[in-house]
């Protein structure tokens, strides 16, 4: 950890907000080394807000909605109120609002992603239908390091499930989603504590203990 101290981390959600809770379930070990400061997102009706200030968190919304075609209004609210609440490292848990660069800039190796696919494959919307469709045999999840490219950026945790016969979207997705819930907690752990070291678009783990989890059949 650094400095014994531990790291303020702002998460952003549109939706349910599982992943949310699995790290906020995760922050609750006294020696995880963030700390979850604020949750906030673009749509007011998030159901994930609802829990996220039931389990005592601060909230907010910045209504995409009210700013029209002017994304970076939006953004630069959005920035600020993180910035009131101190952040430090930013984690984007189903946000799907597309950012631009200059809130990238803003949060440069600083903001992480997970994404339902094992990047490079399946960038993008739709991702388990696409699997499916494609005929892979392994699917999963990655958390990676937000560029100004979508979906695209340096990989710090991965999770892969077998896609088996008979295999709808929702069952896939569901499956999935367990994986975002193991890895997720386990990469803002790495990024957290200070371990996580980019070189270009390779990540390098300090003394990782949970190498062997960059792979989950
Ligand atoms: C998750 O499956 C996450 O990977 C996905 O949205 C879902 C949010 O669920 N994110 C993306 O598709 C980003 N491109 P949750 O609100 O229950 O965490």
């Amino acid at each position: 950890m650094n400095n014994g101290a531990k790291r303020r981390v702002g998460i952003l959600i549109s939706g349910r907000g599982s992943n949310m809770l699995s790290l906020i379930e995760a922050a609750k070990a006294p020696d995880f080394p963030a700390q979850i400061v604020a949750v906030g997102s673009n749509k007011p009706e998030a159901k994930g807000l609802e829990t996220a200030s039931k389990e005592g968190f601060a909230t907010f919304a910045v209504d995409h909605k009210l700013y029209g075609k002017d994304r970076e209004a939006f953004e630069r609210d959005l920035d600020a109120k993180l910035r009131e609440n101190n952040v430090e490292l930013l984690v984007l848990a189903g946000f799907l609002r597309l950012l631009t660069p200059w809130f990238v800039h803003q949060w440069q190796g600083r903001m992480i992603n997970i994404h339902p696919a094992l990047l490079p494959s399946f960038t993008g919307l739709h991702t388990h239908e696409r699997a499916l469709t494609e005929g892979v045999r392994i699917h999963g999840a990655t958390v990676h390091f937000v560029t100004a490219e979508m979906d695209v950026g340096p990989i710090i945790a991965q999770g892969a499930v077998p896609v088996l016969d008979g295999d709808t979207p929702d069952a896939l997705a569901a499956r999935v989603l367990e994986v975002e819930h193991r890895i997720y907690p386990i990469a803002l752990e790495a990024v957290a504590s200070g371990k996580v070291h980019i070189s270009g678009l390779r990540v390098k783990i300090d003394n990782s203990e949970h190498e062997g989890d960059s792979l989950i059949a």
